[in-house]
């Protein structure tokens, strides 16, 4: 594609309304380079740094039909079921850029048993797996690999497509729920979120980072979509992102090249370091939510240069990314409730300006009520991102700023990055 950026600067759209996305655009704000932010549909967070518009975003015509409305030069996709729906491939369509991967490419995302048949091509190590579509099958592959078991729906779930228990039957409800299940070998060992931006060919690994699945400190309680992250890693091997990208991340794209359907934009690696090394748990198709909040409060490269260079296919010609050496610490604030039922419509309060002490918050479910109070909308309402020095620096500054928010019957864990600071985060 031609470089046919504004001379002004580039305008971005970006498409989704979550934490993630308010993140993107707080970011692609910073980079000079770029002269407007637009969101769609966005929320109040993102309406401070440009304009919202409203858009269905698993409707990839009607993404399309906004972007080229609006005239924007680059367009990035935050949500999986955008990418999906084929929301991409639609934007590049009308002939707007777009950071994010093709219909085809995001099946790495939405099917488990295709991200599976991958890896084994590309010999990238990962728990070994049966994809299973009958209960005799499925029964079998249970008994191959044991308890405890890890029975995941092969498609788009909303992070409740994975049960892993020891509990022979729950393993067999949970599969007969699925239409087809890919049953898989137990991985033991800490886990790690890597970020990797590529156009394609070229593959530019961002730090490593790890977020907290489950609801309640200690990782007790249900999963959710995520209570927080936190970056870097101190306890990870030094040279673990250069390994990643030699035995998972290159040989995936190139891969996904052979196939003729090859991957460009943002390659999320879940990955368990095992004691026999480490191994991939599952890929996903776009920035991860909340890891993404606290590795861009540290990414010193300008973003909007950066996907742009993904999207035109260029990224070969760009610098090595640049990271500020402290730390960031992102706390997610849930409601009540979450994730079960969580409550909404609840006045929010305390959010000051902040800034000062170096921390942000990063709105999701959040909406202004008819007198533009802001009040909760959804289960995870917001992220506060604490940044400093050290882990623990950006700790006390994240739950610092946390505390004085109130919202009725809101939670938040207090153990983000907890056992990186006392040095016990890679026990298991
Ligand atoms: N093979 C495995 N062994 C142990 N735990 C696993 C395995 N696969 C997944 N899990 C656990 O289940 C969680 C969700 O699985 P994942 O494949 O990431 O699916 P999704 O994010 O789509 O729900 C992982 O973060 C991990 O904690
Ligand atoms: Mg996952």
């Amino acid at each position: 594609m031609p470089d046919v950026r504004s001379a002004a600067g580039l305008e971005v759209l970006v498409v989704g309304s979550g934490g993630r996305e308010h993140a993107l655009a707080l970011a692609l704000a910073r980079d000079p380079g770029v002269a407007g932010v637009h969101s769609a549909p966005g929320n109040p967070g993102t309406a401070q740094v440009g304009r919202n518009y409203p858009v269905a975003v698993a409707d990839p015509e009607a993404v399309a039909t906004l972007a080229a409305d609006l005239g924007v030069d680059l367009v990035v996709i935050g949500p999986e079921a955008s990418l999906v729906a084929g929301a991409a491939d639609a934007v590049r369509g009308v002939g707007i850029a777009c950071f994010g991967p093709s219909r085809p490419a995001a099946e790495l995302e939405g099917s488990k048993a295709f991200a599976k048949a991958v890896m084994v091509a590309a010999g990238v190590p990962t728990a070994a797996a049966r994809v299973c579509e009958s209960a005799e099958q499925v029964a079998a592959a249970l008994d191959e690999f044991g308890s405890p078991y890890v029975v995941k729906n092969d498609g788009l779930a909303g992070g409740k497509g994975v049960v892993v228990t020891t509990d022979r039957q729950a393993a067999l409800d949970h599969a007969s729920s699925c239409a087809r299940v890919v049953i898989e070998e137990y991985l033991d060992g800490p886990e790690v979120s890597l970020f990797a931006v590529t156009d394609g060919r070229t593959v530019v690994p961002w730090q490593p980072a790890q977020d907290f699945k489950r609801a309640y400190d200690d990782d007790a309680g249900p999963n959710t979509g995520g209570m927080g992250a936190y970056t870097p890693l101190p306890w990870v091997p030094d040279d673990l992102v250069a390994e990643v990208q030699r035995t998972v991340l290159q040989p995936t794209v190139e891969e996904m090249a052979r196939r003729g359907t090859p991957f460009s934009g943002l390659l999320y690696t879940g990955l368990a370091l095992t004691r026999a090394g480490i191994r991939v748990v599952e890929f996903n198709a776009r920035f991860g939510d909340p890891e993404t909040q606290p590795l861009l409060a540290r990414l010193r490269t300008p973003l909007g240069g950066l996907l742009y260079a993904a999207a035109t296919g260029t990224l070969a010609d760009e610098p090595p990314l640049e990271w500020d050496p402290g730390a960031a610490v992102a706390v997610v604030l849930a409601a009540e409730d979450y994730p079960a039922l969580p409550v909404t419509g609840q006045m929010i309060t305390g959010l000051g300006t902040g800034g000062a002490d170096g921390s942000v918050v990063v709105h999701a479910g959040t909406a202004r009520d008819q007198r533009g109070h802001l009040i909760s909308a959804g289960g995870r309402v917001l992220t506060v991102v604490g940044t400093g020095a050290e882990l623990a620096a950006a700790r006390r500054t994240a739950y610092a700023r946390i505390a004085r928010i109130e919202l009725a019957g809101s939670f938040y864990r207090t153990d983000i990055a907890k056992a990186a600071v006392e040095q016990r985060a890679g026990e298991r």
